[in-house]
């Protein structure tokens, strides 16, 4: 059995990866941190984990960092600016560290500390961190001792992207115009658990608006995708424009590209079928029909829908994912099974939830 931590297991994500490590059959959770719930048990909390799991929460002091360097792997489901203070330690114990915050997600220091305003504790680990998406990186996961896990947002934006950026740069020749403009909408659930005004019942339902306007901290995350991931050969500036829908789980991305006179040649359903064929959680939609958020609900699929209009010279990938679990707490135990070299799917073959 894998001995498992989760640090901040109060939040949104924590209890998903309660969720989904205690119905995993390779997993056994030995340690879950809260600063404020310290000695609660867990389905005190969350009573819909009463019968499934009797752990209880510990507080994160220097005794835990000694029982978190026994276990296999820790969860951080915490604020950016936690998980790099304890992956040194860690690392070094050889215990491997899966990061759900932004603390390992992006390369550049100079970003990193612009968008998230704190200096990096541990820049020479930066180095060694690997980006956390399987079906980009699975062979760089399975060596690794520390995984960024992909922010929500990016998730959806680079696995649209993927297909068209491989062939354009298989091809050699400019297949879209540099300009690539992503609307995305997230479910409530995408801020956290923690109180704020305007998230409160009143300000959220009922209301749908932009935020982030002038810049998001998940774009340097998704021109690093595309630049570094995907490896482009080609520059295209991004404009993503997130906003608040008033669901609770969900996430849906359109993005919205021109296509040169040769990317009107191509047949982009055709492509992205090939491109996902072997991919178990990624669900190429037939022609004609697009995916809403409900059809991936508390499931770590992610569905794509492409839409080719050659005489305008537009190309729209719809992309829906549950921000919760393949934004976030799913794609983290995905990337863990990678790490242990289990099977990718283990404990994560389960339907969407309907209605
Ligand atoms: N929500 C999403 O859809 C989503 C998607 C992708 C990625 N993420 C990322 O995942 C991380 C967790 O998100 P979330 O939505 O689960 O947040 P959340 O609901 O606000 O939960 C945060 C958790 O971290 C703990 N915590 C807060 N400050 C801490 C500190 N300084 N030291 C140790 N523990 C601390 C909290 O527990 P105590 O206060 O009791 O200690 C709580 O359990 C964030 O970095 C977020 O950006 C979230």
């Amino acid at each position: 059995m894998i001995s498992a931590a989760i640090v901040g297991g109060t939040g949104y994500t924590g209890i998903e990866l309660i969720r989904l490590l205690s119905a995993h059959p390779e997993v056994s959770i030995d340690l879950l941190t809260s600063r404020s719930e310290a000695g609660t048990r867990a389905d005190e909390i969350f009573p819909s984990l009463r019968g499934i799991s009797d752990i209880v929460f510990s507080d994160l002091g220097d005794e835990t960092l000694a029982t978190l360097q026994q276990c296999n792997v820790v969860f951080f489901a915490t604020p950016h600016g936690v998980a790099m203070k304890q992956a040194e330690a860690l690392t070094q114990a050889g215990v491997r560290v899966i990061d759900l915050a932004a603390d390992f997600r992006l390369q550049s220091l100079a970003e990193f500390e612009h968008w998230y305003q704190q200096p990096h504790a541990c820049p020479e680990l930066l180095k060694t961190a690997v980006y956390g998406l399987p079906e980009i990186n699975r062979d760089k996961i399975a060596n690794a001792l520390l995984v960024g896990n992909p922010g929500c947002y990016p998730t959806t934006a680079i696995l649209g992207l993927k297909p068209i950026i491989d062939l354009q740069n298989q091809q050699a020749v400019a297949l879209i115009e540099s300009r690539i403009v992503i609307d995305a909408k997230s479910g409530v659930s995408g801020a956290g658990r923690q109180a704020s005004l305007a998230l409160n019942y009143a300000e959220s339902t009922d209301n749908f608006k932009a935020y982030s306007v002038e810049g998001h901290r998940h774009l340097p995350e998704i021109e690093q995708g595309v630049a570094q991931l995907l490896d482009s050969q080609f520059n295209h500036r991004i404009r993503f424009l997130p906003h608040l829908v008033p669901m609770i789980r969900g996430m849906l991305s359109s993005i919205h590209m021109e296509l040169t006179d040769t990317g009107a040649l191509i047949d982009w359903q055709h492509v992205f079928e090939q491109s996902y064929q072997s991919e178990p959680f990624i669900d190429v939609m037939p022609k004609g029909l697009y995916p809403d958020t409900r059809s991936v609900r508390a499931s770590n699929r992610l569905r794509i829908a492409v839409y080719q209009d050659n005489e305008r010279a537009e190309l729209t990938v719809i992309v829906v994912q549950d921000n919760l679990v393949k934004g976030a707490a799913g794609q983290a135990v995905q990337n863990m099974n990678v790490m242990f070299g289990l099977d990718e799917s283990l404990g994560l073959n389960f339907a969407p939830i309907v209605p």
